[in-house]
């Protein structure tokens, strides 16, 4: 086994929890090493279904779980999640959970400005999911952030919270927003900080206990597409979605991951504005939409549907040096007559095997599509993929044939026994 790292390869959502969960057995810890509570995985297992909005999903199966130091942490949030888990039967100590000290931290005056600024742009909003994610990130690059580690010295803390609210009280009054008061999230920062220090530790101590293990494994949250850089700006999260972030957010070298695995979802969904050029505003979308429950785990919003971009996805699959890959919700195509994939784009006569940036050129695309045939049959419960029916093996063989990769895990189904593996290497 090795060290590798688990991303979305679309917009998020694509069952990055599910197979985190489904493989962390295999590992000797597992890292979170970007976004935020933005994130919402759903766990399903032995009847039971988690929720986890902050917490690395290895938790559910008691490994050595790290919030790498690219995370941006709402303390409250945070606790909240270890209590709903801890009730629910997960064990989660500070011997089992762990949190980089130079996390930066996210406050109620982040969530107002989310907020605010999102209402603010009315038609042309993002659709965010409300957290706080983008100012909080804004904070670090600004070299105002409260991080961690300045929980444990009580002049840093009130010298780090001036600053920050300095910078904020002067934006809130420019936007008509109260003014904070310091003495208030002082208090509520106080009365937390020694539950949160409990969990944190030195960054490169974390480093070092990483190192020291044979398998780790490193989980993306969002998706290569919502990538700050490089998915579909403006209308992405406020990290690097990438596998290359693992390296910054994840307490690692460079030199210690192995490989990447992505999870693809089998047709395709987003949250919030933005292109989506296979987007089925039909029957088709409401039908993805039921058969997936292809409704938000953090926000309860709708999931807009369509069929499945192997134009984008290849960008991301380069991007990211992607071979292997978990194509996950299969099932959910299990009645379809016909199933579309959309191989490149139409752009005003002019052929594209790739979404340009140029959001002018990205409002006029017309996807061209390949047809394949549905299987009309249930394929839950199957457990190798021989016995899987012929049309849906065509199907996994031409998304493989088209994005260049190897599909060596099949998710069937939301539960965790719900899955085929194809390839046993993956997991070994
Ligand atoms: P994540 O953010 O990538 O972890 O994905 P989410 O958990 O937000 O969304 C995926 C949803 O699909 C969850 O409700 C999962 O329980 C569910 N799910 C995962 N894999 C499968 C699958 O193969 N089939 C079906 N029907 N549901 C799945
Ligand atoms: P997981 O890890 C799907 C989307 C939001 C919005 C944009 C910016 O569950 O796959 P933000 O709050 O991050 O500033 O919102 O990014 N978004 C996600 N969409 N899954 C996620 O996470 C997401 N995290 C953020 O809907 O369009
Ligand atoms: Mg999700």
């Amino acid at each position: 086994m090795s060290n590798i790292v688990i991303m979305g390869l679309q917009w998020g959502d694509e069952g990055k929890g599910k197979l985190v969960d489904f493989l962390s057995n295999s590992f000797d810890a597992v890292v979170r090493f970007q976004g935020g509570h933005n994130a919402g995985h759903t766990i399903k297992s032995k009847g039971k279904t988690y929720k986890l909005s902050i917490l690395p999903s290895g938790l559910i199966q008691n490994k050595y779980s790290v919030i790498g130091s690219g995370v941006v942490v709402d303390p409250f949030t945070l606790l909240k999640e270890i209590k709903t888990l801890q009730k629910a039967g997960i064990n989660i100590t500070p011997n089992n959970l762990n949190i980089a000290d130079n996390c930066s931290l996210i406050f109620s005056f982040h969530k107002d400005l989310d907020a605010l600024l999102e209402n603010n742009k009315g038609e042309k909003k993002i659709g965010t999911t409300g957290r706080g994610i983008g100012p909080a990130y804004e904070d670090i690059v600004g070299r105002r952030s409260i991080r961690i580690c300045d929980l444990m010295n009580e002049d840093v803390l009130s010298e780090r919270l001036k600053n920050i609210l300095y910078f904020h009280n002067i934006l809130r009054a420019g936007l008509g927003l109260d003014k904070v008061s310091f003495n208030l999230i002082l208090k509520e920062i106080l009365d937390i900080k020694d539950e949160i220090i409990s969990y944190s530790k030195d960054s490169f101590d974390i480093t070092r206990k990483l190192s020291s293990k044979k398998n780790v494994m490193f989980e993306g949250a969002q998706g290569a597409l919502l990538d700050v850089t490089n998915g579909t700006y403006p209308f992405v999260t406020s990290s690097h979605t990438l596998s290359s972030s693992a390296f910054v957010g994840g307490c690692t070298p460079m030199s210690s991951i192995d490989k990447t695995i992505g999870i693809l979802k089998a047709y395709t969904t987003r949250v919030g504005s933005g292109p989506f050029p296979t987007e089925l505003n039909d029957e088709v979308g409401n039908f993805l939409k039921l058969e997936g429950a292809e409704i938000g785990t953090v926000t309860g919003r709708d999931r807009r549907c369509g069929w499945f971009d192997a134009a984008l996805v290849k960008k991301a699959i380069t991007l990211s040096s992607i071979k292997s890959v978990v194509l996950t919700k299969l099932d959910v195509l299990d009645k379809m007559d016909k199933i579309k994939i959309c191989t490149s784009y139409d752009i005003d006569g002019k052929i594209y095997d790739y979404l340009p940036n140029r959001i002018d050129l990205q409002n006029i695309v017309k996807p061209i599509y390949e047809e394949v045939a549905g299987w009309k049959s249930s394929i839950r419960n199957i457990k190798k993929i021989e016995d899987l029916p012929e049309n849906a093996i065509k199907y996994i063989r031409k998304i493989e044939e088209i994005c260049g990769i190897n599909i060596d895990i099949i998710s069937t189904g939301p539960d965790r026994s719900e899955t085929i593996v194809v390839n046993p290497e993956v997991i070994k």
